[in-house]
């Protein structure tokens, strides 16, 4: 008699105990609400965001041209171990020769890993095209701003001839000749003080969600006060007149630190009084696929093969 009520008892707790960690799993929960801050503490600082980091790799002649003046500095944010997209790029839409007559320059941008092997093929790879810039942060997603202030702090200081600076990631495609005739086609004051891209305006931070991808982007009351984000251009894409690269460093020194670049980006603009200029060209999709249409820049390029396919279909028809 016993025994059986003890059996029942122990199959109606276990048969709770499904449902209820069921119902647990399957509830969409706030993933906000794991305590993210402690990982980026070191960076975060209320007195704004001092960049005391070093070049450990660094082609500190890299603008110096004898002719004309550098007309378009490319920024690439990469990290130490994505060989192959910077590989792709340097044979499509980034190759410096692609647009005759302009002067361009691409410099990749990365910070520190701890694999020597890495390190070491990352050095090799340098050697040859003597292209990358490399501070010494940990590269980490959370430390995308630091890569963000690095360009600028090095744009204004090794290439201060230039005349505008594209800020792009390694899975960004760009249509570099409807890029250049655009910035061409800006004429004295027009190219000053000047940022583009896609601009997102009223934006507002991530408090809670149960979805994955977004619950990247989870910002707490204590990261980022604020209900809603000043306009910024998307990150994977931006132009900036390099006027104003040296003041947007400065500026960057003393906003506090948050990690999602792009916010950070247009934080440092509005504390300049500066507007970046919303351009419907700057696409998210994959679809730079001709000189006809215009756009300027897609993302989600994720792999080399990707990039390769969409330079071989724009340059049938550029
Ligand atoms: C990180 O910073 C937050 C906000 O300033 C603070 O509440 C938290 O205790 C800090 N975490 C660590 C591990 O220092
Ligand atoms: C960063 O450098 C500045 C100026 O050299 C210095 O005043 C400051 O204490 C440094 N901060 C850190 C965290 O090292
Ligand atoms: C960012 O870089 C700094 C400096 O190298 C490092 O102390 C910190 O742990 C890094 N943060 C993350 C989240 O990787």
């Amino acid at each position: 008699m016993v025994r059986v009520k003890l059996k029942i008892v122990v199959k109606t707790v276990f048969i709770l105990c499904i449902m209820v960690g069921s119902v647990y799993v399957l509830l969409p929960r706030n993933l906000c609400e794991r305590d993210t801050s402690s990982i980026w503490n070191s960076t975060s600082n209320a007195e704004g965001n001092p960049h005391n980091y070093t070049l450990i790799l660094n082609n500190p002649g890299r603008c110096d041209v004898t002719s004309d003046d550098v007309f378009l500095l490319v920024m690439v944010t990469s990290t130490p171990g994505n060989r192959e997209q910077r590989l792709a790029i340097r044979n499509t839409w980034g190759n410096e020769a692609n647009v005759k007559g302009t002067i361009i320059r691409t410099v990749f941008a990365v910070g520190l890993t701890q694999d020597a092997k890495m390190q070491g093929d990352l050095e090799q790879e340098n050697g040859v095209y003597k292209d990358i810039i490399q501070e010494d942060f940990v590269d980490s997603y959370r430390n995308l701003t630091l890569k963000t202030v690095m360009c600028l702090k090095w744009a204004s200081e090794f290439c201060p001839n230039a005349k505008f600076v594209l800020k792009t990631d390694d899975d960004t495609f760009v249509n570099i000749f409807n890029l250049v005739r655009r910035l061409r086609r800006l004429k004295g004051t027009q190219a000053r003080r000047f940022v583009t891209g896609r601009v997102f305006t009223g934006a507002k931070p991530v408090r809670e969600t149960a979805d994955k991808t977004e619950a990247r982007w989870c910002l707490t009351k204590g990261d980022y006060p604020r209900d809603s984000f000043p306009p910024y251009p998307g990150g994977n894409a931006y132009v900036i007149s390099n006027d104003i690269t040296r003041l947007i460093y400065e500026v960057s020194l003393t906003v506090q630190y948050l990690f999602i670049e792009d916010v950070y980006f247009g934080l440092c603009l509005e504390k300049l009084g500066i507007h970046p200029e919303h351009n419907g060209e700057f696409v998210f999709g994959r679809d730079v696929h001709s000189c006809e249409d215009k756009k300027i820049a897609s993302h989600w390029l994720k792999t080399p093969g990707a990039m390769v396919r969409a330079w071989q279909n724009l340059i049938r028809s550029c």
